[in-house]
């Protein structure tokens, strides 16, 4: 059934969803998940039973994980802006979506419900944690002289540890469903889209270029997870340091065609990706969503044959939402 635009928006024309707060994996292995998290940059420990990884200085799990015999997604979870909780329960009571009990595993606040590929989402009537303070960046670049009597390479590698959870993008094999759904029930925006619905980038209204989105497969499943880190020399950092822990080296360093940022992914131990950003486009209410016909990645080697695998098991069919 078609959503009906407008009809079902939580607030008329305004973003509810403030960000992307964490997103959970089940995996096979804890320790081994554990030890690639905090080479990649991040700390771990115990939250609600669950083995939980936040970026150093923010207070604010950006990753669960729970131990299972595959990888698989098992829930999102976003933050809503102030006041509008009730306005969300009564958007998904119209659209008919059903609220839910929290999945086996997950902490039981917020409110819960399944989306049509049937991931739970879990939304958070809470604010997002700052993100940890980064100094800035003094340039020398085009017609900018910002850095004086300054030796860059002195203090280049001095903060490059993940600043917050910036984005995630799923797989979906119904991407117009799956758009329609966090768009019109749940609030977010289409900031671009590739090849009309191969690629989906999802925005929370000012700010990120997207917090999430979509790649078209077989079927549903976790592609990867992105993190801010305060420069290109930080991203550069980070890949060599995968690279002396014996890691896969991954793809990167590129700079993004949509959404702009420099980029680095390495692969993680299950199949999917996870991703250091920076300098990535912010967006206000002025955006204007385009349809581009571009390769992910404006310079930089090409993606490795893998990039776009679905590695996540095709799921049993779910209970999906009858709107
Ligand atoms: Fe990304």
């Amino acid at each position: 059934m078609q959503f009906l635009l407008y009809a079902l928006l939580p607030v008329k024309g305004k973003a509810v969803i403030s960000g992307l707060h964490h997103y959970a994996l089940e995996v096979p292995d804890l320790t081994v998940a554990e030890g690639f998290l905090q080479d990649f940059g991040l700390e771990t420990g115990e939250k609600d039973g669950s083995l939980v990884a936040m970026c150093p200085g923010r207070h604010q799990e950006q990753v669960r994980l729970l131990e299972a015999p595959a990888k698989r997604l098992h829930h999102v979870t976003f933050t809503l802006r102030p006041g509008t909780m009730d306005a969300v329960r009564e958007a998904l009571e119209r659209s008919g979506t059903p609220v839910i009990e929290p999945p086996p595993g997950a902490a039981g606040d917020g409110l819960w419900l399944r989306d049509p590929d049937g991931t739970a989402v879990q939304l958070l009537d809470e604010p997002q944690a700052p993100a940890r303070p980064a100094a800035e960046v003094l340039v020398n670049m085009g017609g900018t002289r910002q850095r004086v009597d300054i030796a860059q390479w002195t203090r280049a590698t001095e903060d490059v540890l993940p600043r917050r959870l910036g984005h995630s993008l799923l797989f979906t094999a119904q991407p117009g469903r799956m758009t329609a759904f966090y768009t019109q029930v749940l609030g977010l925006r289409v900031s671009d889209t590739i090849h009309h619905d191969m690629v989906t980038f999802l925005n929370a209204g000012p700010g990120d270029h997207h917090i999430f989105g979509f790649i078209a497969s077989t079927h549903r499943g976790f592609h990867h997870a992105s993190f801010e880190v305060p420069s290109i020399d930080a991203i550069a950092v980070g890949a060599d340091r995968m690279r002396a822990r014996g890691h896969q080296a991954g793809w990167g360093l590129g700079r993004h065609t949509i959404g702009s940022n420099f980029f680095h992914y390495n692969p993680d131990p299950w199949g999917s990706w996870i991703e250091w950003f920076s300098d990535i486009d912010q967006i206000d209410d002025c955006w204007v969503a385009s349809d581009w016909d571009v390769p992910p990645h404006l310079w930089g080697a090409p993606p490795p044959e893998t990039f776009l695998a679905n590695s996540e098991p095709a799921p049993p069919k779910e209970p999906a939402n009858e709107p």
